[in-house]
C-alpha cells in the first residue's frame, strides 16, 4: 500500500548504500585527514547482505517504491555487486534501476552490471584537468580511468550521467570543457552546488557557486533550452544543448531547493533509513528484520516512519544549520 508523510509527499525513491568505503578521498565528502587509515568503518556483520537489502526493497516496492538507486561510498568496491544487481532487477514493479559510482572500477564491470539488468549509471566527474582532479579526489587519481569508465558503460548500452560538485576557487575552471566534453559524447551532465552534507569537510557559504551564475555563464558559450521536468521531486533542473542530445542540469540544493516534492528514501549499508540527506539519526530496519519480522511487519514499520516525515532541511537551511550533527554522505549515500 502506498505511503505519504506530514506533506503528502509519496515514498518513491530508494538510494541503497551498499558500503561506506571508497577508494576517493574527495575534500568535499571524505577528507583524507577524518578519513585516514584509523577510520572506523561499518563492521562487516553490520552489512546487509544482497538477500537482505532485495528482501527490503521488496518491501519498499510495496509501499509505493518504483525507483532503486545504488550507491556507497563507492557502491563498485563492494564484491559482485551485478549479483545484487540482478537480484533487484527481478522485481516486480521497479522501474528504473541505477548506480552512482566515481568511475574508477566501471570499465571492467560496465558489461557485467548491465547484463544483469542496470538500467542507468550516473558517474561523478569533477574536472577534465588532471591536476584539478587530483587535488578534488585526494589520492591523485587521473580522469583518464573514469573516461574509459564511462566509455564501456556508453559501448555496454548504459544510460549515462556526469555529476560534478562544483566549488568557488576549486574547479569553476572545469565547467565549460565538461559541457564540451558532454556535447561531444552526447552525454547528460550536472552540476551540483556544494552542499553541507556531514561534518568531515568545513563546508562554507563561500565556496557554493550558485547555479544561476554558472547557467549566465554557460548560455555565453551555448544555446540552452529548457527542459521539462521528468517526473516530479527531480534534483536536477534541466537545459538541452541545441543541435545534440546531450543536456546540461542544475542541482540546487543551496539556492534553489527541492524538497517540496522530494519523494526520496535512504537505506544505509548496515540497514538504518534515513529520511532525508541532512537526517540527524536513522531508522533501525537492520534489528527488526534479523529478529525475524515478517514483510508485513516490516512494511508496517517503514510506512509509519515515513508517516511521520516532515524533513524540508534544504528549505530551512540558515548559518546555525550546518553545525547539526548530521551522518557523513559517504555513509548515508548521498
Ligand atoms: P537521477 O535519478 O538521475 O535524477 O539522479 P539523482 O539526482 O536523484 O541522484 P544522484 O546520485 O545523481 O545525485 C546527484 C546529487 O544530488 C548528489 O550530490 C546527491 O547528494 C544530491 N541529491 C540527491 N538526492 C537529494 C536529495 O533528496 N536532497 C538533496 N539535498 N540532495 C540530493
Ligand atoms: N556536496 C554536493 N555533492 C556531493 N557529493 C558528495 N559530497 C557532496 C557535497 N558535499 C556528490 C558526489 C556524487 C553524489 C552521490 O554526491 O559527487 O556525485
Ligand atoms: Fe568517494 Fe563519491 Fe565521496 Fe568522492 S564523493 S569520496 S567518490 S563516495
Ligand atoms: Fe529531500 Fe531532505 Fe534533500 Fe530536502 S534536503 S530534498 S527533504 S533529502
Amino acid at each position: 500500500m502506498a505511503v505519504s508523510d506530514q506533506f503528502k509527499r509519496p515514498l518513491r525513491d530508494l538510494r541503497i548504500s551498499v558500503t561506506d568505503r571508497c577508494n576517493f578521498r574527495c575534500r568535499y565528502c571524505m577528507p583524507a585527514e577524518v578519513f585516514g587509515p584509523d577510520y572506523e568503518y561499518l563492521p562487516r556483520e553490520d552489512i546487509l547482505d544482497y538477500e537482505e537489502i532485495t528482501r527490503l526493497a521488496k518491501v519498499f516496492l510495496s509501499l509505493g517504491v518504483r525507483k532503486l538507486r545504488i550507491t556507497g561510498g563507492e557502491p563498485l568496491l563492494r564484491r559482485d555487486l551485478p549479483e545484487l544487481i540482478s537480484q533487484l532487477s527481478a522485481l516486480d514493479g521497479l522501474e528504473d534501476l541505477a548506480l552512482t559510482t566515481n568511475g574508477t572500477a566501471l570499465a571492467k564491470q560496465a558489461v557485467a552490471l548491465k547484463q544483469a539488468g542496470l538500467q542507468r549509471v550516473t558517474v561523478s566527474l569533477d574536472a577534465l584537468d588532471a591536476d584539478v582532479f587530483a587535488q578534488m579526489n585526494g589520492i591523485n587519481a587521473s580522469p583518464e580511468k573514469v573516461l574509459e569508465g564511462i566509455e564501456a558503460a556508453k559501448e555496454a548500452g548504459l544510460v549515462i550521467k556526469i555529476n560534478s560538485v562544483v566549488q568557488r576557487g576549486v574547479n569553476e575552471t572545469e565547467i565549460l570543457p565538461l559541457v564540451q566534453y558532454a556535447a561531444e559524447h552526447e552525454l547528460i551532465v550536472r552540476f551540483i552546488e556544494y552542499m553541507d552534507t556531514g561534518a568531515a569537510h568545513g563546508w562554507n557559504l563561500e565556496k557554493v557557486v550558485p547555479s544561476n551564475e554558472l547557467l549566465e555563464h554557460l548560455k555565453q558559450h551555448f544555446e540552452l533550452k529548457p527542459l521539462p521536468q521528468n517526473h516530479p521531486g527531480e534534483t536536477s533542473v534541466r537545459y538541452g544543448i541545441a543541435d545534440s542530445s546531450a543536456e546540461v542540469g542544475f542541482i540546487s540544493s543551496v539556492t534553489q531547493p527541492f524538497c517540496t516534492n522530494c519523494s526520496r528514501a535512504r537505506l544505509t549499508a548496515d540497514g538504518h533509513l534515513f529520511t532525508c540527506l541532512f537526517a540527524p539519526n536513522g531508522h533501525d530496519i537492520k534489528g527488526l528484520l534479523r529478529e525475524g519480522a515478517s514483510d508485513d511487519e516490516l512494511a508496517n514499520r517503514i510506512g509509519e516512519i515515513w508517516g511521520l516525515r516532515s524533513d524540508r532541511y534544504s528549505e530551512i537551511r540558515s548559518q546555525a544549520t550546518p553545525s547539526q550533527a548530521r551522518p557523513e554522505m559517504s555513509y548515508l549515500g548521498g
